[in-house]
Parts: structure tokens; sequence; C-alpha cells
């Protein structure tokens, strides 16, 4: 895995969105596995700055979002599509027939997650994968126990998740409890992973995703067995890993190793 600290928040908005941006660049029909929650709002800004000033194109991105939460109507505020057409998708050049959100109304769950999976198979496949991480380790929703070889499912959310996603609506009660989301098995299919953290309070579930056991109990900890994962740390979400002089003494003398 590929480590890359950086001082703050816009820094690593910037890095991420300069990665995203170089790989549509070189593939611009390239299909792009997305996020949301708070994290990767600073890369979309970006990215959106440079659809506008320096021309980046999306006209032939194609994107497959992770989840969606259960029982929200995509005009819903709160929803993952809301999310999407507001933060990215209405301010740059992409046509809704290439954008895939998981539904959180469809009624029959499991025959809708295997014409998702098989909607990303037949676009080719998934060339960048961009994550966040959940507080209790997860990526997507795969919750604590989740498979790790799981594929887009309805998941129950834990009670954690519950309460940090409680800032985004107006009462707990009307936060979702369930959700459907790509699993462990589909995001690792992803040719390569692009990890955003930012925050101390990110820090320790950082370090078990990065150093810790690969095991069901952290999902995300599933990347140490991805062959092409770069992870985008702020100093503060990096600041429990045990090996962080190594990584940054890392990243120095590949540059080092570039210029040469
Ligand atoms: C939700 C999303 C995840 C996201 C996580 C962290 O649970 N399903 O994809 O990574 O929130 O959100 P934030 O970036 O706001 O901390």
């Amino acid at each position: 895995m590929r480590i890359i600290i950086e001082p703050d928040y816009e820094a690593i908005s910037r890095k991420a969105a300069q990665i995203v941006a170089d790989r549509i660049r070189k593939k611009p029909d390239i299909v792009l596995g997305l996020a949301t929650g708070s994290t990767p709002l600073g890369m979309y800004q970006e990215l959106i700055r440079m659809h506008k000033e320096e021309s980046l194109d999306f006209s032939k991105v194609v994107t497959f979002n992770l989840d969606e939460y259960w029982g929200l109507p995509s005009s819903h505020p709160q929803s993952y599509h809301y999310f999407m057409w507001n933060n990215l998708f209405s301010h740059v050049n992409i046509t809704s027939e290439r954008v895939h959100i998981p539904s959180g109304t469809v009624n029959d769950v499991e025959a809708y997650c295997s014409w998702y999976e098989d909607k990303i198979k037949k676009a080719g496949g998934i060339d960048l994968q961009i994550l966040g991480i959940g507080r209790d380790g997860h990526i997507g929703f795969n919750e604590p126990g989740s498979s790790l070889g799981s594929r887009t499912r309805m998941k129950t959310l834990t009670p954690e998740t519950v309460e940090d996603n409680a800032r985004f609506f107006e009462n707990k009660d009307e936060v979702p409890k369930f959700a459907i989301t790509m699993g462990g098995g589909s995001i690792m299919e992803a040719k390569e992973c692009l990890l955003l953290a930012s925050g101390k309070n990110k820090a320790e579930t950082v370090q078990r995703c990065i150093e810790g056991p690969i095991c069901a109990e952290c999902t995300s900890s599933i990347l140490q067995l991805h062959p092409k994962v770069i992870a985008i740390l702020d100093e503060e979400a990096s600041q429990k890993l045990r090996r962080k002089e190594y990584y940054k003494y890392v990243e120095k003398m590949a540059l080092k190793f570039k210029k040469s």
C-alpha cells in the first residue's frame, strides 16, 4: 500500500483530485467507484474546479457509487443520490445514464443487488475506487462482521454508524438503520483504490486498517490484500501509525528515484 501523508484536509483533497484527474486524462472512459461522507467533499470540489478551469472532461466517465441508505428516496436531501448530484454530478459534464448509485427503494433487494454487480461487470469493472473510512473501520457500509468476500447486499448499520451519521439528520430517529452497499469482495475487484482519511478521530481506525490484522472486525483492513491501494491521510489521521516516519521516508525516496 502506498501511503501519502499530507499536512491537512485541503492538501489531501488536492492530492486525491490530482490522482483522479490524472487517471481520467489517461483513460477518458474510466469507470470510477465513488464514495460519500464528508471526507471526499474537498476532492469533489477540486475536481469541479478542474472541470471548470482546466477542462477536465467527464463526458465519457462512468460512475458507480458504493452505497445508499435503505428507505430513502433519491430526492431525500440525505440520500446519497442527492449528495452525489449536489456535490459533484450537477457541476460537471456527466450525463445521468453514466451514473449509477444503488437504489434505496427497490422491492426485490437481492435481484437488484445482483443486477448492480452485473452492471459493474458489463462496464468492464471499476478502474479506480474512491473510499472513505467509517469510525468502526468500515468501507462502503461493510460493518464489522461483514464477510470480507461479500458482494453488494443490504446491511444493518451499527449504532456507532447511526450515531456518526445523525449529524446530517434533523433528529437521530430519522437516520436509516439499513443500507445497500457493495461488499468487500466487490470493492477488491477494483483495479486501483484511493483511500482518504482526515482528522484525529480517524487516527485509531486508520492504524487498524493499515497496520492491524486483516479481519472482519475492521473491514477496511482487507485493502492490505489489494495490489494497488493509495492511502492519502492528513497528519492527524496518520498520528497513530506505528511506521509513519517510514512511510514518509518511502515517499521521499520515491520522489528522488523519479527525479534521477
Ligand atoms: C459512511 C459512508 C462511507 C464513509 C463513511 C465515513 O458510513 N457509507 O462510505 O466512508 O461514512 O464518513 P465521513 O467521511 O463523513 O467520516
